[in-house]
């Protein structure tokens, strides 16, 4: 998509939650958050151009550690705090079968039909942890598998064991975040964690994350 704007990143130094970036458009200048994700996902080709120049690694670790253990062909993921999709890129680029977006805000949705609109099969705006939402899902899209690249932090750990209850036995999940996830990977078999660099801070400094893949039981 070709950008409409001029972007700056500051490298003020601050915690990620605090990063901030300054957008140009029509000579008028906007100060925002990364974080102040339904601002960011309503430019068009924003979030994408910001992920670039962060060198954005964790959708690319997703994928990888999901089909190191799967067939491709065989997945059918939820992609959960889904943003604008781009996490949806390595996981069809590498063969899954099917995907399903989910994302608390209706700005990741519409950006997510706006820039990679043959992406998933569904993309709905909403709360994982809303009774039978993720059921229906689960049910309709015959799903085994829920990725979660970079958001799961985001999540309040009861809403998200609500969703995953949902996943039939032996689902795989595979997520990233910056702590340690044992509060969302709870019963989980077959763990594998890794350090990685999940992207640069806006000063260049490389922040690192943990990804982890782990299997519901089969009984
Ligand atoms: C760091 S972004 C990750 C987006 C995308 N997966 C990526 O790799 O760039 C975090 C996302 O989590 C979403 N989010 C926050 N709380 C959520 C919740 N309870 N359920 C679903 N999504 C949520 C935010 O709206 C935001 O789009």
């Amino acid at each position: 998509m070709a950008t409409q704007f001029d972007l700056r990143l500051d490298p003020s130094p601050g915690d990620q939650h605090e990063e901030e970036l300054v957008v140009t458009r029509d000579g008028r200048e906007e100060r925002m958050r990364l974080h102040e994700y339904d601002r960011v996902y309503s430019i068009p080709g924003l979030y994408d151009e910001i992920l670039r120049r962060v060198e954005y690694a964790s959708p690319a670790k997703v994928a990888e550690l999901l089909f190191a253990a799967t067939e491709p062909g065989g997945v059918r993921a939820l992609d959960l705090a889904a943003g604008n999709g781009v996490s949806a890129d390595p996981l069809l680029a590498g063969g899954a079968a099917a995907l399903v977006g989910m994302d608390l805000i209706p700005e990741a949705r519409e950006a997510a039909l706006r820039e990679r609109p043959d992406a998933y099969l569904e993309y709905v705006a909403g709360d994982v942890g809303e009774p039978g939402l993720v059921e229906r899902l689960v049910s309709q899209y015959d799903l085994n598998a829920l990725v979660c690249s970079g958001g799961i932090s985001h999540i309040p750990v009861d809403a998200f064991a609500a969703g995953w209850a949902a996943f039939p036995a032996g689902s795989w999940l595979v997520a990233t975040a910056r702590e340690p996830m044992d509060e969302y990977a709870v019963g989980l078999e077959d763990v594998v964690t890794e350090t990685f660099v999940h992207r640069k801070s806006f000063s260049g400094e490389p922040i690192e994350y943990i990804a982890l893949r782990g299997r519901k039981p089969w009984s």
